[in-house]
């Protein structure tokens, strides 16, 4: 993390209210402000810039940077922006009807967030009032999204970033952009995930690998350089809580039949997950799972020309069955709830999490009865 980023995290974390910090911004050009902050410029170790901070600001909402540039706090997305144009932060609020006061105007991020369950979550979540990174290797598609978003609810809580999971430096760079965008992250959503059954008689080596590089390893990277951030965010007060989530699956819970690669990853993102939680806890940051059952609406099934639905029809998979609806009503049937996962369902698990602040290292099922914990 670069001097600025770390010196931006700090003070959001500072303008911690008991819930979460301001957004806070970086820009090339300094606005007049009478209250400006004037830093003298950023020492080297992190520990050394957290002190600094921590004497100098005392709530300015400008802060100019000896290195160039200035740093502008408010409570919201478009007050920033008014108050890097030279203009009065107008104080705006959260408009939406259906507001969810544990997310509402946190700071989220969804990686592989442009279509599939990441798309319904970033819906949902902008539609509670929190502002949304979708963080995926298809920016065009994430792009589209946000821009479709804030249309949709007239002013910035959708932003697209450009990202490969299994890439350490496209990680670190999208937690810099975070950093100099929103200040920091309170919910990261490690939903980023792919899928190739097969047959452990037959998979490559290579397919096995690209399954566990995104869904294993992805998760590895992603939780270094969110935590890093996380950690500086909570660094000069111990008290800023914030949550990392793992979208595993049943199959992290349950073993998958010629399906091993995803199913061992799955598993092995829970290991993580209760490991990491165990270290983070000192860094108030929370880390959970959330085990989705199947999405049978989303495009990993729906696909009319490579969803696993007509997939299995067309290999057979699913004894006697002559039609897509066949072998629909057939994984319907293996649920309970005799319904496939929806991002509603998945959603409400991310608000649980959130909001609770006495639980970390849990896997928890939204299976619908299909899978249970032992
Ligand atoms: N679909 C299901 O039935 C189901 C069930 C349980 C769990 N899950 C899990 O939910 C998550 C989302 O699944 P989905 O079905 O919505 O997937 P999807 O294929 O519809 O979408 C995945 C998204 O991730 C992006 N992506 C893929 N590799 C990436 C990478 N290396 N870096 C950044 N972005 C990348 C893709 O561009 C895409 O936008 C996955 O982790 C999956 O394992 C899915």
């Amino acid at each position: 993390m670069d001097k600025i980023s770390t010196a931006a995290a700090c003070i959001r974390g500072l303008s911690f209210d008991g819930d979460k910090g301001k957004i806070l911004s970086f820009f090339t050009e300094t606005p007049d402000a009478a209250d400006a902050l004037k830093l003298p410029a950023l020492p080297d170790s992190e520990a050394e810039i957290i002190d600094l901070i921590k004497k100098e600001w005392k709530g300015q909402s400008v802060v100019s940077l000896n290195e160039g540039g200035c740093l502008v706090l408010a409570s919201s997305w478009d007050d920033v922006q008014a108050l890097a144009a030279g203009k009065t932060a107008a104080g705006t609020e959260f408009a939406g009807a259906s507001a969810v006061p544990a997310v509402c105007d946190k700071v989220a991020l969804v990686t592989g967030g442009a279509q599939g369950f990441g798309e319904g979550m970033v819906r949902e979540l902008a539609a509670a009032g929190a502002y949304v990174y979708i963080a995926d290797m298809n920016v065009a598609g994430a792009e589209k999204l946000a821009a479709a978003l804030n249309e949709e609810l007239g002013s910035t809580r959708a932003f697209a970033l450009q990202v490969n999971v299994t890439d350490e430096a496209s990680v670190e760079a999208m937690m810099d952009a975070v950093a100099r965008t929103t200040g920091g992250l309170d919910i990261f959503v490690s939903n980023a995930g792919v899928l190739k059954a097969g047959s452990v008689k037959e998979m490559t080596l290579k397919d096995f690998q690209f399954v566990t590089d995104v869904d294993y390893t992805g998760f590895f990277i992603c939780t270094k350089f969110a935590s890093r951030l996380m950690a500086l965010q909570n660094a000069p007060t111990g008290k800023y809580f914030s949550d990392i989530i793992g979208i595993s699956s049943k199959s992290g819970l349950e073993g998958s039949n010629k399906n091993g690669a995803y199913a061992g990853a799955k598993f092995g993102s829970i290991g993580l997950t209760q490991s990491f939680a165990l270290e983070l806890v000192t860094d108030n940051i929370k880390v959970n799972s959330i085990c989705p059952g199947n999405f049978l609406d989303g495009p990993l099934w729906s696909d009319p020309d490579r969803g696993l639905f007509v997939q299995y029809l067309n290999t057979g998979k699913v004894p006697g069955a002559k039609t897509i609806a066949d072998v629909r009503k057939f994984y319907e049937d293996k649920v309970p709830m005799k319904r496939g996962c929806e991002t509603g369902d998945v959603v409400k698990a991310i608000y649980y999490i959130v909001d609770q602040k006495y639980e970390t290292g849990q896997a928890i099922p939204v299976t619908g009865g299909q899978v249970m914990l032992n």
